[in-house]
């Protein structure tokens, strides 16, 4: 009679962890893991992931038996037998989620060590957050003194990010490469990413920052080493090549501009299919400048480099991102107002 009590629960045990493994497996519930430091975090998911499993079976499984094997009949109103509890069971009980819980503990503690331990041939990159873009500089390596407002990484190559704030508290996270990191003001924090997998992949704020919080955000890049050692992504940017004549690959050096720097996310442009609501509507450049009592061109420069110099009616002040005018390059800065001024002119009428 035991024995098939126990056969009973050990089948249903069987049956909810099978299903409850198939939900956790089978679904995607996390991004892409796209570096060595996301796959150990995501080794620690799994193995808490297991032991969540394997405890809810059983608890599970002998709640059901219990509700399904000692339920009462409907005109039992007796007191159920007077029982004490069992030394042994509760010793075990205590033992097995004892010795769990410091598993997980001792792989946490070996995974945080382990994603913080920075090789010697890391390379390194200052990364800065203002309100609201930011602003990545590396100092070492071949891309050395580049200055850039979207980070650009060769794959399988370990990069030190020191991460530090302008104005307010704000945080770095890349959803696919796990490691998340506070930016502090005055304080430099570091972050460790070794990049596994080419693509594209967004750099986010998680930290309320002001009006633009939702807007902070720019792309990393994985690229092979050799393209990274080739610089022709920095083409334009401060401290990278210098283009070498014409906008490469269809459209001009403003457009291009208008486009890298994330301008339509926020406004509207017909010329550039931008479509964004946030800031001003640039469609309308001309009869901001005559709002603001400028030429055209001398305007959208201004607006560029110091947004808050001017503020259309209805907008409020400090959403634009203040440090344009350092991350954009002199000659990409004049090729895109140039193509704001075309574009407006060209729209406005
Ligand atoms: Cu910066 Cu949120």
């Amino acid at each position: 009679m035991r024995r098939r009590a126990f056969v009973h629960l050990a089948l249903l045990a069987a049956v909810i962890a099978a299903a409850t493994t198939a939900i956790a497996v089978l679904i995607p519930w996390l991004p892409v893991s796209a570096s060595t430091q996301r796959d150990r975090i995501d080794a620690t998911y799994w193995l808490a992931t297991g032991i969540a499993i394997f405890i809810f079976s059983i608890v599970a499984a002998a709640i059901i038996y219990s509700v399904w094997r000692f339920r009462a009949h409907p005109d039992d109103d007796s007191d159920g037998p007077p029982i004490h509890g069992h030394t042994g069971l509760e010793i075990v009980w205590t033992a097995i989620p004892t010795a769990l819980v410091t598993a997980i503990a001792i792989m946490s503690a070996i995974v945080l060590h382990d994603n913080g331990d920075v090789p010697k041939n890391a390379l390194h990159v200052n990364v800065t957050a203002e309100q609201f873009t930011w602003v990545f500089e590396y100092t070492d390596g071949p891309a050395k003194g580049i200055t850039s407002p979207n980070l650009y990484m060769p794959v399988n190559r370990a990069m030190e990010l020191e991460i530090t704030a302008k104005d307010v508290l704000h945080s770095f996270w890349v959803p696919q490469f796990g490691q998340k990191q506070d930016a502090v003001p005055g304080r430099i924090n570091p972050l460790l990413i070794t990049p596994t997998k080419l693509g594209s992949y967004p750099v986010i704020c998680t930290e309320l920052c002001g009006l633009g919080h939702a807007l902070m955000r720019r792309t990393a890049i994985v690229m092979s080493a050799n393209d990274f050692a080739g610089k022709k992504w920095a083409t334009g940017l401060p401290g990278g090549p210098t283009s070498g004549g014409g906008g490469s690959g269809g459209g001009s050096a403003g457009e291009t501009a208008f486009k890298s720097n994330g301008c339509g996310s926020c406004h509207t442009l017909t010329a550039a299919h931008a479509t964004g609501t946030v800031g001003p509507d640039l469609d309308k450049l001309p009869q901001e400048a005559r709002g603001a009592g400028q030429p055209l061109p001398l305007f959208v420069h201004q607006s560029i480099v110091d947004p808050n110099a001017y503020i259309a009616p209805g907008y409020p002040a400090g959403v634009m991102p203040g440090n344009f005018g350092q991350v954009i390059s002199k000659p990409d800065l004049a090729a895109l107002v140039q193509y704001l001024v075309q574009s407006s002119e060209g729209g406005g009428k």
